[in-house]
């Protein structure tokens, strides 16, 4: 596991979408695995940036999100979907049909899922696979508890989750309590490279159980120590609980 450190939430995005350009300008038809929440949102911005500056091409990426909510359409102000479109789709030359995202509004849920994994398997693998971490050591909608060899399927989210989204909402109430979600084995076998993103200081305990902890279950994260590449990238806040020696510092 490759550890980044950088001194703030601008450098971690600025480095993460300098990785992320690289492997698409080296390979013209990447798969980029990609994430919501927040801490992607200034990657996307960055990687805008680069596109309007003609220093990447999407024309011939192909995405696959990590999950989606159940019941959430895909006009809906807090799916994925929205989120995606409002925060990198629109904004850069992506083409429609390569944009994979769970459909949590399908009302065949199960096949959903099967299908949504029989399609990241038709492209081989992901080159890039972003993912975010919880504050409990969930990767994707991978809570704790969740099966190391579980693929993509329906999954119900932990309370802590469900309080930590509870402001994109507004209301805890109205966070959907079910999502699709790529599952561990999923994430595992078909990325190439696993690029981790981590900000501010909630996610210090998170992080350092996923270097360092048991590999276990109560933290999906730690199955990453078993990928054979994984960059971590995390600000200053968020690698707090890091011994110094293991850190690659200034980027
Ligand atoms: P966040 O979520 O980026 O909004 O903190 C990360 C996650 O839950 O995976």
């Amino acid at each position: 596991m490759k550890l980044i450190i950088t001194d703030d939430y601008k450098a971690l995005s600025v480095a993460s979408a300098k990785m992320v350009a690289d492997t698409i300008n080296q390979k013209q038809t990447t798969v980029l695995g990609l994430a919501t929440g927040s801490t992607p949102v200034g990657l996307y911005q960055e990687l805008i940036s680069l596109y309007i500056n003609k220093q990447v091409d999407f024309s011939h990426v192909t995405t696959f999100n990590l999950d989606e909510y159940v019941g959430l359409s895909p006009g809906h102000p807090q799916s994925y979907h929205k989120f995606m479109y409002d925060n990198f789709f629109n904004h850069v030359n992506i083409s429609q049909e390569n944009i994979h995202i769970p459909k949590g509004d399908n009302p065949e849920l199960e096949e959903e899922c099967a299908q949504y994994e029989e399609k990241i398997e038709s492209v081989g693998q992901i080159d890039i696979q972003v993912l975010g971490i919880g504050e409990n050591g969930h990767i994707g909608f991978n809570e704790p508890g969740s099966d190391p060899n579980g693929c993509t399927s329906l999954v119900k989210l932990s309370e802590s989750t469900v309080e930590a989204n509870a402001r994109f909402f507004g209301d805890k109430e109205l966070v959907p309590r079910l999502a699709i979600s790529m599952g561990l084995k999923t994430i595992l076998d078909s990325s190439k490279h696993v690029l981790l993103l981590a900000s501010g200081e909630k996610k210090a305990g998170a992080l350092y159980q996923m270097v360092y902890g048991e590999v276990s279950e109560d933290v999906p994260a730690t199955f990453l120590q078993h990928h054979r590449n994984v960059t971590v990238i995390a600000d200053k806040d968020a690698a707090k609980k890091l011994p110094k020696s293991d850190l690659i510092a200034g980027l």
